[in-house]
């Protein structure tokens, strides 16, 4: 091999965060123009050895070369300066700027006489949004974008700077299949260019598709490289996870008829219209759409955060007001927000407060049952396999995937009779979905009723008795048992086909 080629080389990169190793001497020589992926289980140290290639940690031992030199990235501006850019897992964006204020932060465009060239700016945004083919306004606040949006920013401020090394970490786990398409050809055309691209996801099927090479890591050791060619989605789980993974779907269970939940026709102006269903005991009724369909808002809706302009939600038989998350919560209905790091967690509270946190009640007697709580917390680290150091520890300190898993337990703490899951999956593991998956089919076991709204269609198909598909804040359409396909879905979301 020429070795003009090798963009990258690590020797013997470690990491340890007190003591405790999480990444050991890692040695991979990365092609100019490749995308290399990176895929391992939740805390396989994936993030950590993509921060010490962009300078947000240093490492413990070892040594980077960037083509051809030894160099010592020591923070990010050195990361930048070599044409090092990422990006994150976790959302960096500063929500009360605007679009193009955050695209060039700290990069931005001025006028002769020190003044900020807006206008510059603003078009050279409209233009990299233009490549991501989204409608994002420039002058848009990021806190009125969807997750979806946000992530399409994010992208678009790594693309802005000139990259020699693209670090992409979990960029499409908010994203549909049209935008993921979207990004897919833009990654291709960086390639073509020179570009290379680390692409770390869980999605394998992506991976199998993007990546020319993928390395695999477990428990922070360096398992595989090989060409994606040479390797099927089988095979990359087994080696992510150390053993064979069958059967990632339980068997469906059969729901009651028994209705638990009956919307009818409920609006919220300007974001819904006419939402009639049911939800029955024990059932998983799945929601499927298109970004921008309604779902989120609908589970807001039922939730209690978006007022309903029309409309009337029955539980149990019985009409009822929810007017706010705990009227929700005393209602016997549980969410799970897909927006994990704006409402799901609180990342600089530890892992068990954090799962207790809205069924604080049931731990105080008056005070807080530090006892209870903390063997409750144990039950869930147990069940979901959250890797955590302790129940104490602060989630910032844990894994992307990790803290997800504490957004799950946290929500289900309540013990609901109806649980709305938005997204229940992104961004963890093949293992921990199977996890997930048993689990939900447990509680619905237990005559538990679950809304399921997903992106994934394979975890549509997979899981749910019923699915409800929305298009632009109505439903088009609810398929039953032998109608469930990715294809009437699609059908439907994209509107092509009409009517229930
Ligand atoms: N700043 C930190 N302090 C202490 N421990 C940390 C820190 N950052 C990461 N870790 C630990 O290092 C391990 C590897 O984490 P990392 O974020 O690299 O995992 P990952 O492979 O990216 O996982 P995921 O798929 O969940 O994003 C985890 O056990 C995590 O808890
Ligand atoms: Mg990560």
């Amino acid at each position: 091999m020429n070795p003009s080629e090798v963009l990258v080389k690590t020797v013997d990169i470690s990491k340890s965060f007190s003591g405790v190793t999480v990444l050991n001497k890692i040695n991979i020589e990365i092609l100019q123009g490749e995308i290399l992926g990176i895929i391992g289980e939740n805390g396989a140290g994936k993030s950590t050895f993509i921060k010490i290639l962009n300078g947000t940690y240093t490492p413990s031992e070892g040594l980077v070369f960037f083509a051809g030199n030894p160099v010592h990235i020591r923070d990010t501006g050195v990361a930048k300066r070599l044409g090092i850019n990422t990006i994150p897992q976790e959302f960096n964006l500063i929500s009360h700027l605007n679009v193009y204020e955050n695209i060039f932060l700290g990069k931005e465009l001025v006028k002769g006489n020190h003044l900020l060239d807006k206008q510059q700016m603003k078009e050279k945004t409209s233009e990299l949004l233009r490549e991501l083919n989204t409608d994002i306004p420039p002058d848009a606040k990021i806190q009125e974008l969807s997750v979806a949006q946000k992530q399409m920013v994010e992208i678009a401020k790594a693309v802005a700077y000139d990259s020699r090394l693209l670090i992409m970490d979990e960029p499409t786990t908010v994203l549909t299949q049209h935008e993921i398409d979207v990004l897919f050809r833009l990654m291709q055309r960086l390639k073509e260019r020179g570009v290379t691209i680390i692409y770390i996801s869980h999605k394998l099927r992506e991976v199998k598709r993007i990546c020319d090479r993928v390395m695999i890591l477990r428990d922070g050791q360096f398992i595989s490289l090989d060409p994606t060619d040479s390797l099927d989605e089988q095979e990359m789980a087994r080696r992510m996870v150390g053993r064979e993974l069958n059967q990632i779907f339980p068997p469906k269970v059969i729901p009651r008829s028994t209705p638990v939940l009956q919307v009818r026709n409920l609006s919220v102006t300007g974001l819904l219209s006419d939402i009639s269903f049911d939800l029955h005991e024990g059932e998983i009724l799945g929601f499927s759409g298109l970004i921008g369909a309604g779902r989120t808002e609908l589970a807001e809706a039922l939730i209690g955060i978006r007022p309903l302009s029309s409309g009337q939600i029955m539980i149990s038989g019985r009409p009822q007001t929810i007017s706010s998350p705990i009227d929700a919560v005393n209602n016997g209905i549980a969410y799970l927000s897909e927006d994990r790091q704006g409402t799901g967690v609180l990342t600089n509270f530890d892992v068990a407060s954090n799962i207790t946190l809205v069924s604080l009640d049931k731990y105080c007697k008056p005070l807080l049952d530090g006892k209870k709580e903390k063997a409750r917390t144990e039950e869930y680290i147990e069940a979901f396999n959250i890797r955590t150091p302790s129940t104490k520890t602060r989630l910032e300190y844990l894994s992307g995937g990790n803290q997800q898993k504490v957004s799950l337990a946290k929500s289900l703490d309540p013990q609901p009779i109806i649980f709305i899951i938005d997204e229940p999956t992104r961004g963890i593991d093949v293992n921990a979905k199977k996890e997930v998956y048993y689990f939900i089919n447990n509680l619905v076991k237990t005559g538990i009723s679950c809304i399921l709204i997903s992106s994934e269609m394979e975890e549509i198909l997979g899981l749910c008795n019923r699915v409800v598909v929305m298009r632009e804040g109505r439903i088009t359409g609810i398929l039953e048992a032998d109608k469930i396909s990715e294809a009437e879905i699609m059908f439907h979301a994209t509107g092509l086909k009409e009517g229930a």
